[in-house]
């Protein structure tokens, strides 16, 4: 089983989006395991977003970031750092497919809704950024044998 770190960020909530974007990664048998709101900092963003911070765009990508109270979630399931990003469509919501998250709600680069772990080292790394072990909890839903067969791990 994997796990994946995403973000609601600020556009979502203001927007009041929260709950359609939850309601889309339950349905598909994902699983919620941790959720948390709180507001980002420079300093948070700059830790999130290192692979980014030298950019020409990153003081703006900061300003959003940072401008409104964002969700934060660990989501688990089979594979759920690829399908979470399949699920949330290209970067830019001009460009993403119709039926993805950004293809149905953003018209922006950069506001565009939701952000999701592209790799197993993103996801434990910027997990540990938002959560602590305790944080997290570990649980199986009891609809899990209608979810998918016993053999599918
Ligand atoms: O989020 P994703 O991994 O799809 O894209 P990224 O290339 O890692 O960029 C991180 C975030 O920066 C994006 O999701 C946008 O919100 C923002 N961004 C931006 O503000 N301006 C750009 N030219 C590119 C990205
Ligand atoms: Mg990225």
């Amino acid at each position: 089983m994997e796990r994946t770190f995403i973000l609601l960020k600020p556009d979502c909530v203001q927007r009041r989006l929260m709950g359609q974007v939850i309601a889309r990664f339950e349905q598909k048998g994902l699983n919620v395991i941790a959720l948390k709101m709180l507001t980002i900092t420079p300093d948070l963003a700059k830790q999130h977003y290192a692979e980014h911070v030298q950019k020409g765009w990153y003081p703006t990508l900061e300003t959003f970031i940072t401008g409104g109270p964002v969700v934060a979630a660990v989501i688990e399931g089979l594979e759920v750092i690829r399908v979470v990003r399949e699920m949330l469509g290209a970067t830019n919501g001009l460009n993403a497919a119709p039926g993805t998250i950004r293809g149905d709600y953003s018209s922006s680069r950069q506001m565009n809704l939701v952000h999701g772990s592209d790799g197993p080292e993103a996801a434990a790394r910027e997990i540990a950024i938002y959560f602590t072990p305790a944080e997290i909890c570990d649980y199986t839903p009891t609809i899990t044998p209608w979810m998918r067969a016993s053999d599918e791990t």
